[in-house]
Formats: C-alpha cells, sequence, structure tokens
C-alpha cells in the first residue's frame, strides 16, 4: 500500500492575502493523536510535491482541516492556494509529530504558545476533551504582526463555546489570549513579552505560570521557538527531550517555508 493516500478537498477559506485554511475528505483508516501534523501536497508532471502540515481539525471529525501561509514563490503554497473544492491532494498515511497531552506531565494550567499559522495544531488540541480533563485551563496564545491575522478567533470565541459537547468546559477552561504586535489591539506585544512583564497574567487574572504545576506546547517560527524555549527554561521549566518521554513542555517546529 502506497504510504500517500489521495484524498478530495471539501472547501477552502481565505483568511485575508496571506493565509488560507481548506477541508479535505480523511481516510478512514488515518488515526492521529490532536497536535500532530502529516505530510500532505500536490501530484506534479515529475513527484508529488510534500511538506508536513498540522491537523488543525481534531481527531474525531471526518474531514482533516490545515491552516497554510501564502508564499509567493513557495514550491507547494502558491500552488496550493488555488486548491478548490473536488480537487485532488495527497496525504500520508502516517501522522506524527511531538505537541502531543501524553508528552507533559499532569499539571494545573496548560499554555499554548504560538505565532502565526502555528496556531494550527493548538486548533485541534483546543477542541479534545482530553485536554480539559487533564488540565484547569487552557490558555491559548496566538501572536500575529496584525489582526487580520487573527485566523479563527471567532471559531474560538463564538462558535466552540457554542459547541453542543464542548462548549460547557470551553467556557469554563479556555482562556484566548490573541495579541498583535503592529497596531493597536486590545492586547499588544509578543508572547515573550507578555509573559515575563506579567502583563498576561494581570489581564487575565490567572495566577503567574509556574513550572512547578503548569505545562506549555509551543509552536511557531524557528525564532519564536528559541525565544519561548529560553524563556520557559529561564523560569525552570524542562523540555521533553523526544516523543514518548514526559516533560514540562514540548515544542515543534511551524511549517512556514513552503
Ligand atoms: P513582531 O511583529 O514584533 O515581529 P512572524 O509573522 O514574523 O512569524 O510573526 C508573527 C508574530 O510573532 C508577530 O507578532 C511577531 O512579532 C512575533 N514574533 C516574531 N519573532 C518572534 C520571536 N522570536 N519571539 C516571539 N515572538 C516573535
Amino acid at each position: 500500500m502506497s504510504n500517500l493516500a489521495t484524498e478530495r478537498v471539501l472547501s477552502v477559506h481565505h483568511w485575508n492575502e496571506n493565509l488560507f485554511s481548506f477541508r479535505t475528505t480523511r481516510d478512514r483508516g488515518l488515526r492521529f493523536e490532536n497536535g500532530q501534523f502529516v505530510m500532505i501536497g500536490l501530484e506534479t508532471e515529475s513527484r508529488p510535491l510534500i511538506r508536513a502540515y498540522s491537523i488543525a481539525s481534531p481527531n474525531y471529525e471526518e474531514h482533516l482541516e490545515f491552516f497554510s501561509i501564502k508564499v509567493p514563490d513557495g514550491p507547494l503554497t502558491s500552488r496550493l492556494q488555488h486548491l478548490q473544492p473536488g480537487d485532488p491532494i495527497v496525504v500520508s498515511r502516517k501522522p506524527t509529530g511531538t505537541l502531543v497531552l501524553r508528552d507533559l506531565r499532569p499539571g494545573r494550567n496548560l499554555y499554548l504558545l504560538s505565532t502565526g499559522t502555528g496556531l494550527a495544531p493548538f486548533m485541534s488540541v483546543i477542541q479534545d476533551p482530553e485536554t480539559y480533563e487533564r488540565f484547569e485551563k487552557v490558555v491559548l496564545l496566538h501572536g500575529v504582526r496584525w489582526t487580520s491575522e487573527l485566523a479563527y478567533s471567532e471559531f474560538i470565541e463564538k462558535t466552540l463555546p457554542a459547541h453542543e459537547f464542548l462548549g460547557d468546559v470551553v467556557r469554563e477552561q479556555l482562556v484566548y489570549y490573541p495579541t498583535v504586535t503592529r497596531e493597536p489591539f486590545r492586547n499588544t506585544g509578543r508572547i515573550t513579552e507578555v509573559i515575563p512583564s506579567g502583563k498576561l497574567f494581570a489581564d487575565t487574572g490567572l495566577p503567574v505560570i509556574d513550572p512547578a504545576v503548569d505545562r506549555a506546547m509551543i509552536c511557531g517560527s524557528p525564532a519564536m521557538l528559541d525565544d519561548c524555549c529560553k524563556m520557559l527554561d529561564t523560569l525552570g521549566f524542562e523540555i521533553s527531550p523526544r516523543i514518548g518521554e514526559t516533560g514540562d513542555y514540548v515544542i515543534e517546529r511551524a511549517f512556514v517555508e513552503k
């Protein structure tokens, strides 16, 4: 059996000129853990052009959802952005990744730190009932340059709290903290500023982050990852060294250059 399945695009949503998301059909045999990624791509004249993409949909949905940047001369995203419903897309049969709940030690509050399309795996994690069983508060930070990049904000703020099954726990436990760095917004400043300065805790009323009880997942650009790791290390957090070993936090490389 080939390692790649051919799925079909179900719908495409353009958030702004740089960001879009799309849904595809899902092979019945594809199992994954929320937070994981798969290789996806397009068949070209020569060979399939594929890249790693976090799955933004939770693992109980029948479809798969992906969130992507549009890189004008990116070999894959320059083509992906023109996808239309019905178009074929290849999806690998082997999801993997480090942003999984089981590699986090038990704890009080879970911090999901993301910038840009690094939000994608956390869209899956915040729709997983187990996330709310394991943690008291789930604090989702999404750092972007411009407000137009706050993809999924309406879904997080309106749709999910009204969800038939998850609504109650989401209203009680999910704290969404979007922050914008290059124009005025209700929250401003990089993630690496609002945590050390205490602004996040002053704004939300949450207790100050504490490595003894709190846990984190990070997904963003390489520079953002480095800086967030340094911030958490300085605070006394221990990283999960590899898949299958627990830590106070886990990280994933964002899938930015496509
Ligand atoms: P800033 O506007 O100050 O550069 P990008 O599109 O470059 O990935 O940035 C997305 C968001 O992440 C922006 O708000 C940006 O802030 C922020 N950011 C960029 N680099 C870092 C970093 N090293 N640590 C934390 N946040 C970062």
